[in-house]
């Protein structure tokens, strides 16, 4: 298997919503997750499972609860789970129900998946994380028949790329990165971010987007009010 090196695949990742038809070789696929699996994860604790959907009625499904067309138009449609249903049945008494746990759950969880997609990138597939499936996070859990103490924290849509989009510039690195201690905003970094962002979507959707705008859109109201309760139905998150 032949595989770009690890900062040119960085370096050039955007998200991929638009694939060909293309199949993905099942020995990939099985890579793709062996590159999951051989991520950090907190005390080896190993709390991911990940659902392969290959039903086109599932996919169809978690379409509709995610609004995303390209869950049912990639290869493959992967979903990532924060899973402590192992745990509890080798340990009954396991306090699983600790928001740290469920902090341990998606730290890891993203840890896992986001290897997944840099190795699938690494070998020439491209991928778009979906989060959608958290705006009805119990239907998806339905769908997939997730048991408690597991709770799908992300799809992955994967396939062979079929557009080729520019790179989302990121905040300048003195805004991300400090030393010693937390620094105030520099507004005048910010600024000449927002210049170089709303040339991009000028060029991308033909309208000067600002970064304010992505925290306007995504923080500015109730943020999906429903997971907490549906976290502490599946056992996590009462304390
Ligand atoms: C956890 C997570 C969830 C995301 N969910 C979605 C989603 O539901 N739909 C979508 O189109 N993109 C989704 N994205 C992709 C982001 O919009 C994208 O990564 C971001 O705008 C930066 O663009 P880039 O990946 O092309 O650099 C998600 C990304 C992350 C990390």
């Amino acid at each position: 298997m032949q595989s770009k090196p690890t900062l040119e695949t960085i370096f050039n990742h955007r998200s991929i919503r638009k694939f060909t038809q293309q199949a993905i070789p099942e020995d990939i696929v099985e890579t793709l997750i062996q590159a999951g699996q051989a991520a950090s994860t907190s005390n080896n604790l190993q709390c991911v499972s990940v659902i392969r959907v290959k039903a086109m009625d599932l996919r169809e499904k978690l379409r509709e609860i995610s609004g995303m067309s390209y869950v049912t138009e990639c290869a493959e449609f992967l979903v990532f789970c924060a899973d402590f249903s192992k745990h509890k049945a080798l340990m009954p008494e396991a306090q699983l129900d600790w928001t740290e746990v469920s902090l341990i759950g998606a730290v890891d969880t993203g840890i896992f998946a986001q290897n997944v997609l840099l190795a699938a990138e690494s070998l020439g597939l491209g991928g778009v994380y979906i989060g959608a499936l958290r705006n009805h996070i119990a239907d998806a859990a339905a769908v997939l028949n997730l048991p408690q103490y597991c709770v799908p924290l992300m799809g992955m849509c994967l396939g062979y790329p079929a557009q080729d989009p520019q790179l989302k510039p990121r905040l300048p690195q003195n805004l991300v990165c400090f030393e010693n201690q937390h620094q105030p905003l520099d507004e005048q970094a910010l600024e000449k971010y927002n210049e170089v962002l709303a040339n991009y979507y000028q060029a991308r959707i033909g309208e000067k987007q600002i970064w304010q705008d992505a925290i306007n859109k995504t923080l500015n109201k109730p943020v999906r009010p429903h997971i907490k309760a549906f976290f502490q139905q599946q056992g996590l998150l009462k304390r």
